[in-house]
């Protein structure tokens, strides 16, 4: 068994004597422009993730699927976590997992908006251990690893895509839920073709310039077969950044 809701506890026992390692999938509930599921970042992330976990016989567990999302406010559907509720989520997590035994944190990220968050909950993670008044704790690791950036990965979303891969929405994380969810497949059309580009601060900052919510993409070139490509590439990329995890 590799999924905790799916485990007992006398098996996540049994699994700490073999590996002190776990997977967290980490995804986002917003919007991904006209044809793209607003839990796009959440399963590309668990699909991900869990097939990582089968892959190297992890523990993995339930996908955090709100992140912090707030430029996305202006979209119905998206939910956001602030900054600093993401953070305290994320401590939880780990402070959690790490009174079982837990020491090695793998968070498989399927959000670039999570990435300054997260990145700053594992220092305040950090900060606990190493403030606290009688020394350093036991030491914790968490690493952050974004699907889509292996290099192999990357590389065959530009082949597909070329320049309307850009930002948000794009095509390959699109691609990827119609390999993964076929029965959800959206069709819509889209002017302009490639979104526009850009930085953004608020939602209705965001919306003003992403009119539909796209940044810089042309979803509509998505076909599940190219999910069903980039699904094994970006597995095959993942499970080996989480065995090198694992190892350093
Ligand atoms: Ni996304």
């Amino acid at each position: 068994m590799t999924q905790l809701l799916l485990s007992t506890w006398p098996e996540v026992e049994t699994y700490l004597k073999r590996s002190t390692g776990i997977i967290i999938p980490i995804g986002s509930t917003e919007q991904h422009g006209p044809n793209g599921l607003i839990g796009t970042d959440a399963l590309t992330a668990e699909v991900i993730a869990r097939a990582v976990g089968e892959q190297e016989q992890a523990l993995v567990t339930a996908t955090i699927s709100v992140g912090m999302a707030q430029h996305h406010m202006a979209f119905a559907g998206s939910i956001t976590l602030r900054p600093s509720t993401l953070m305290a989520v994320l401590v939880d997590h780990v402070t959690s997992l790490a009174r079982h035994g837990f020491d090695k944190f793998f968070f498989v990220n399927g959000h670039g908006g999570n990435i300054a968050t997260v990145t700053a909950a594992f220092s305040e993670i950090y900060a606990e251990r190493s403030l606290h008044p009688q020394g350093n704790r036991p030491g914790v690791r968490c690493g952050l690893r974004n699907w889509w950036e292996g290099r192999r990965t990357e590389q065959l979303s530009r082949e597909l895509y070329g320049n309307a891969l850009g930002h948000h929405a794009t095509p390959s994380e699109v691609a990827l839920t119609w390999h993964a969810f076929p029965h959800a497949i959206k069709t819509a059309a889209m002017s302009p073709k490639i979104a526009p580009s850009g930085s953004f601060t608020d939602a209705d900052d965001y919306r003003r310039t992403f009119a539909d919510g796209r940044i810089g993409s042309d979803p509509t070139l998505a076909t599940p077969e190219h999910g069903r490509q980039i699904f094994y590439v970006a597995v095959e990329e993942v499970a080996a950044d989480y065995r090198r995890f694992l190892a350093s």
